[in-house]
């Protein structure tokens, strides 16, 4: 089993990385201009023209153009709420009303948002692998998100990496339900009676393993590995960029912003993934963005 924190093949309890003040902005990729983006684009799309096998990571950047609040930096959840109040197990312990305040008001409003561009290019991506070359396993999304915005958009071989906002289960017993109904602060289980938690993996906890080695086992045989919005600093789900370089894989970066992931190679697209993914699309179909 992955464990939430730990790192790819080590084991260790890392909670996230911060890359901040290692030095690495000497190796950050510049923002490209028009024609350098132009000749990156046209790059990435002839390589994942001959690719049978493509991983795409996604994290909370890829929903932002849908209206949800990303984690990190101004604005983002984690600068409203301490990681060890409201995503840790021992947070959940010490007051499950605050937690589950915290994830009803994320489900509630999950209700108001719909998928952007972004996810629906990425379901034209998989139609595009699974159409061409190896059938269902060709193409395979691997998210950190659990706002379900991806299924939402019709992607079908989505690996929920860290669960999912719209399941809930039981402490106890082993009741597990999907549910976007209102809660109160604090639901409880309709079998056993003990109180229920939202079906999410938090800092500390292990992944669900078989999603995880679904995960895992696709990264090592893949040709291209597309990183979208997402500042890659989480274990285990980060640790799949380092393992597809390994297995020889082009990681390719889609994020407005300079990242870990980009910071340490492959090729970097800099935009919005609502952007950038519809406008790879169109190349990969023949045509120029
Ligand atoms: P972060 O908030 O750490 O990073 C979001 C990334 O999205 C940043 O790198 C942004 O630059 C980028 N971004 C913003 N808008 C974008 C856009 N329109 N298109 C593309 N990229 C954009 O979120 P995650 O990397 O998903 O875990 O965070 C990983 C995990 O840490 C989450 O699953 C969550 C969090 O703690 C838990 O809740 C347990």
């Amino acid at each position: 089993m992955a464990r939430k924190s730990a790192r790819f093949s080590g084991g260790a309890r890392l909670a996230f990385r911060s890359f901040a003040g290692t030095g690495d902005a000497a190796i950050m990729h510049p923002p490209l201009d028009t024609d350098e983006y132009d000749v990156a684009l046209e790059q990435v799309a002839t390589r994942l023209s001959k690719a049978r096998r493509v991983v795409a990571l996604t994290g909370a950047g890829v929903s932002a153009e849908s209206g949800l609040a990303t984690f990190r930096g101004a604005g983002g959840l984690w600068e409203g709420h301490r990681i060890e109040d409201v995503a840790t197990p021992s947070a959940f312990q010490r007051d499950p009303a605050l937690v589950w305040r915290f994830y009803n008001a994320r489900r509630a409003n999950l209700r108001t948002v719909q998928p952007n561009p972004g996810h629906r290019a990425f379901v034209e991506l998989e139609d595009y692998f699974v159409n061409r070359s190896e059938g269902e396993g060709a193409f395979t999304l691997a998210t950190q998100n659990v706002d379900g915005l991806h299924r939402t958009a019709g992607s079908r071989r989505v690996l929920e990496l860290h669960g999912s906002l719209q399941r809930v289960r039981c402490t106890r017993c082993s009741y597990l339900a999907a549910t976007d109904e209102a809660l109160p602060d604090l639901p409880h289980c309709p079998q056993c009676g003990q109180l229920l938690r939202p079906d999410v993996v938090w800092f500390h906890e292990m992944l669900p393993a078989d999603i995880w080695r679904a995960a895992a086992e696709a990264t090592a045989i893949c040709e291209c590995f597309l990183v979208v919005g997402t500042s890659a600093i989480v274990y285990p789900a980060a640790g799949l960029i380092d393992a597809a370089r390994a297995a020889g894989a082009m990681v390719v970066v889609i994020n407005p912003e300079a990242t870990s992931a980009s910071r340490r190679g492959g090729l970097a697209l800099r935009g919005r993934s609502g952007v950038v993914l519809p406008q790879l699309m169109q190349r990969l179909r023949g045509g120029a963005a």
